[in-house]
């Protein structure tokens, strides 16, 4: 009896797990082989290979073709190949394209996953249009005194290992300028407290970077089993995270009478555009009876703010740290373009009277340059994501595809790629120049269209004024634990993680 009831349910995992497997082949889209549960290819899930190389494999395995299928779990997704359909989907036919499809229900979303990057629908809309002003030039220069801040603090932490002597981890030096910078402006946490290595905003970064057995299997859960409510329940991020976040949140914004301070960091911002009212806009996907969008409206509320300054920290802080000290790696092993990023820096900050400040920053086109090009050679997200909204047809193909179908964009195998990005391994910051052509459309460090990064500018901003405050007073070179081609961590989801981190000498520049 009890054989039959196991064997039962070993068909029934069987059927769930499999039941999707002939989808790509009914509609003639060449497509990875999948194994039950797990989808194509297990080398990510037995951590032989990050998300982004997987999928950065996944689209040379198929040079001929415009798109090819694979199974993220069970479901149906798409890797897409050509420049012209990456265009269709990010840009022209963005509206069948608005979501990111990274939450695994359509109701009861947990707190944290209603940020900007993980919502979608309605929510995403009235979000992105209240937050768009807020991350105006103006905005950012008036948050830039916080950051200039916190490149001091970097240099003082530099000194003390370039006169050891002793190799630094320059990912881990960057990660401490960054959290720094988003304790100080997403945060809005005073630099005393900041320079305390116990405070509590501390702890709670680095457990939102742990990710623990618990996450995983909660993510495999959810995924597999999107329709079953007891999973629903389960929280992506672990309910401390939730708790901390707000109430770190709640506090800051209390202390400030829920008015904007003058401090002009991400808090005040926040409160800023809650005093505007309720979000009010055209729905992307409820329409009146005469076809035109319904309107919708959503208020700004504490939960949806402690959302908000959540992503602030996990959208902004891996990539930042990850593409600046991906930059000093490549620059010492460059020494030429290190001596033409640092002349420049040197140039530009004699006419500031050797002070940081945004307008000099903004005139470091080299560096500029550079760091785009770094981002090219060992990009921090190699991939992008989107789902579908609606059944579509991709222009002059007969490939129609579903609602809530995954679709995915390998920007690591564009860039490596000869048709698109001339000696595509070197590392040659001119080839950004203005004056120089190439496919810019396929450079897509912080994505395209209506969903592209809220934060370019102010990643940007916040990565080349580490650099240039470190360059200015030191220069880098490798070390004895140095690794031309660093390893990725095949734990690595979003963002691309280096094993061992990025070991580099600091040497004290001679002025
Ligand atoms: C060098 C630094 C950064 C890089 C490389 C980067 C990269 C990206 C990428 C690739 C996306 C997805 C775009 C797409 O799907 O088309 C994204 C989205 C996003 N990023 Fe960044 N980012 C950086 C810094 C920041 C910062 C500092 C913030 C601070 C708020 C931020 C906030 C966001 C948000 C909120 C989204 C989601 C936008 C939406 O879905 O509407 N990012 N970023
Ligand atoms: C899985 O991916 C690796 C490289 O990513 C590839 O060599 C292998 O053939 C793939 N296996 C299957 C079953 O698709
Ligand atoms: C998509 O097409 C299917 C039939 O192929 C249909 O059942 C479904 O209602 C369509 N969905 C939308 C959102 O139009
Ligand atoms: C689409 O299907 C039609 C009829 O089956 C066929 O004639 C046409 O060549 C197909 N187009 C493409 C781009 O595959």
């Amino acid at each position: 009896m009890w054989l039959l009831v196991l064997a039962f349910f070993v068909l029934l995992f069987y059927y769930y797990g499999t039941k999707n497997h002939d989808y790509w082949k009914k509609r003639g889209v060449k497509y990875d082989e999948p194994i039950i549960f797990f989808g194509s290819n297990l080398s990510h899930i037995i951590k032989k290979h990050s998300l982004s190389e997987r999928f950065y494999e996944l689209h040379n395995q198929y040079p001929d073709e415009k798109y090819v299928g694979y199974f993220e779990a069970t479901n149906p997704a798409i890797l897409v190949r050509d420049p012209e359909l990456i265009r269709a989907i990010l840009v022209t036919d963005f509206r069948y394209f608005h979501r990111r499809g990274l939450s695994p229900h359509k109701q009861d979303i947990e707190l944290l996953m209603r940020n900007l990057f993980t919502v979608d629908g309605d929510a995403w809309k009235l979000l992105r249009q209240r937050m768009t002003p807020a991350f105006s030039s103006a905005k950012l220069k008036a948050m830039f005194p916080l950051i200039v801040e916190r490149t001091a603090k970097l240099s003082v932490i530099a000194a003390s290992f370039a006169e050891k002597g002793e190799e630094v981890d320059v990912r881990n030096l960057i990660a401490r300028y960054t959290t720094d910078f988003i304790g100080a402006c997403g945060f809005g946490i005073d630099s005393k407290t900041l320079d305390d290595e116990e405070n509590e905003f501390r702890s709670l970064g680095k457990r939102i970077f742990m990710i623990t057995t618990r996450d995983i299997l909660v993510q495999l859960l959810k995924r597999t089993f999107p329709n079953i409510d007891f999973f629903k329940h389960l929280n992506i991020f672990a309910p401390e995270i939730e708790r901390k976040t707000l109430s770190l949140v709640q506090q800051i914004m209390s202390q400030r009478d829920y008015k904007p301070s003058g401090r002009n960091d991400f808090i005040d911002m926040m409160l800023e555009l809650r005093q505007k009212g309720k979000m009010v806009g055209e729905s992307v996907d409820k329409r009146n009876p005469d076809g035109t969008p319904k309107i919708v409206e959503l208020e700004l509320d504490d939960q949806l703010i402690a959302a908000q300054v959540f992503v602030f920290f996990a959208a902004g802080f891996e990539t930042s740290s990850s593409s600046s000290s991906s930059l000093l790696h490549l620059l010492a092993y460059h020494p030429d373009e290190q001596e033409k990023v640092q002349k420049e820096i040197d140039e530009v900050m004699a006419k500031y009277d050797g002070k940081l400040c945004y307008d000099a920053v903004k005139d470091m086109k080299y560096l500029e340059m550079a760091f785009k090009e770094s981002m090219r050679v060992m990009p921090p997200v190699g991939f992008l994501v989107r789902k579908t909204a609606g059944n579509y047809t991709f222009p002059g193909t007969n490939l129609t595809l579903e609602d809530r179908t995954g679709v995915v964009i390998s920007t690591q195998a564009l860039y490596d790629d000869e048709k698109y990005f001339e000696d595509p391994k070197s590392f040659k910051p001119m080839r950004f120049h203005p004056d120089n052509k190439f496919r810019r459309d396929l450079f897509l460090p912080f994505g395209d269209g209506p969903r592209a990064c809220i934060g370019e500018r102010l990643g940007i901003m916040q990565a080349l004024a580490g650099v240039a405050a470190l360059l200015h007073e030191f220069s880098v070179a490798p070390s004895k634990s140095s690794k031309r081609y660093p390893d990725i961590d095949p734990t690595s989801t979003i963002i691309q993680n280096v094993l061992g981190g990025l070991p580099l000498l600091l040497v004290k520049r001679k002025k």
